[in-house]
């Protein structure tokens, strides 16, 4: 941070330039391209596409908001498949049901860091249709040990502080494969310009930050590490649970890196919650409802057809305390209180 506030340079400079490589190179994808914030990488790949008014883009019910907020601000209508039950990932089997002629994009979720099979959902599309990763809670995922964002045609990242990398504010990142693309990419954050008075196509302003690119190039190296522990959490977890509540459940093929720990409780899970609450142990709920029963789905599209696995998965899902600074004791302290609420302490 000294480095760039003695380089008077605060936006688009060498940090974010090293950054965009770092993070590229990391996960495995040709360039990177750094923005103000997730919800702005999810909007420019759709934008860069050119995604936009009579459009159909698929996507998964279960995610935050933004993912929907995106998919809107391009113009285009969000259709969503249901997820399934235990790994609260879009099912992909209801995608290749759900593509029409309008479809142009899917956008998979790599929710909680749980990665989606990205090659399966590519075998079930047509090549026309791009794959825009939504990588916002998965920085260090693998399916088959390829690391999420270079699985698909163009991945979006968030680096809100809460991530598995998160700055000290608000910045994103798309990666892609593709030199068109990004050249694009480049181009449209900051106002569409190729040189200083030269504007070659519409633009935003949408630029990632030096001190927060230097955070996170500094952040970066621990970035496994940290996942590392988050898994080892996990396991933790997963042995000290009782049967009442069920972690995500994470396929042999793929690697989470647990953004969020969400368990499912078989009953009584608001219950719980203030059980836990007594205890001055904090939880969540990610997330209440399926997006479409939002009202500004239902503003702009009226009732959705009912998702029934997303909408029972919203009455019983729980996120539990988690961070790789926590340690087992805690974990187990967390479980107790859970062990004690089901009555099997
Ligand atoms: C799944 C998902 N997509 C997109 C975003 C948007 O990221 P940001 O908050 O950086 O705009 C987030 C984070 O909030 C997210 O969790």
């Amino acid at each position: 941070m000294s480095r760039v506030l003695r380089s008077g340079r605060y936006t688009l400079g060498p940090e974010v330039a090293a950054f965009e490589q770092e993070f590229a190179a990391h996960c495995g994808s040709r360039h990177g391209v750094g923005v103000n914030s997730g919800t702005d990488a999810l909007i420019m790949a759709l934008w860069t596409l050119g995604i936009g008014a009579g459009d159909e883009v698929i996507t998964t019910p279960f995610t935050a908001i933004p993912t929907y907020a995106a998919i809107r601000h391009s113009g285009a209508r969000p259709v969503f498949v249901d997820i399934e039950p235990d790994t609260f990932l879009m099912d992909l089997q209801q995608v290749a049901s759900a593509v029409s002629p309008r479809t142009r994009a899917v956008v998979p979720v790599h929710l909680f860091g749980n990665p989606v099979d990205v090659e399966a959902l590519r075998g079930l599309v047509a090549p026309d249709v791009a794959i825009i990763e939504d990588a916002a809670q998965a920085h260090g995922a693998a399916v088959r040990g390829r690391l999420v964002g270079g699985l698909g045609d163009l991945a979006a990242f968030s680096f809100y502080p809460t991530k598995n990398l998160g700055g000290y504010g608000d910045g994103g990142m798309i990666l892609t494969h593709s030199d068109a693309w990004a050249e694009r990419l480049r181009r449209r954050r900051m106002y569409g310009m190729v040189s200083k008075d030269e504007f070659v196509e519409d633009g935003i302003n949408s630029r990632l930050d030096e001190l927060q690119a230097a955070v996170l190039r500094a952040k970066l190296p621990h970035l496994e590490a940290m996942n590392r522990r988050r898994r080892r959490l996990d396991a933790v977890y997963r042995q000290l649970l009782p049967p009442a509540v069920t972690p995500q459940v994470v396929r042999p093929s793929v690697t989470s890196v647990h953004h969020v720990y969400s368990v499912l409780c078989r009953e009584r899970r608001d219950g719980l919650a203030a059980a836990l609450e007594r205890a001055s142990i904090q939880t969540n709920v990610y997330y209440p409802m399926p997006l479409p029963r939002q009202r500004a789905y239902r503003v702009a599209f009226g009732e959705h057809a009912p998702l029934p696995v997303a909408e029972e998965v919203c009455g019983r899902i729980l996120a539990l305390p988690f961070y790789p600074e926590m340690s087992e004791d805690t974990v187990a302290r967390v479980c107790e209180v859970i062990r004690g609420f089901f009555g099997e302490g």
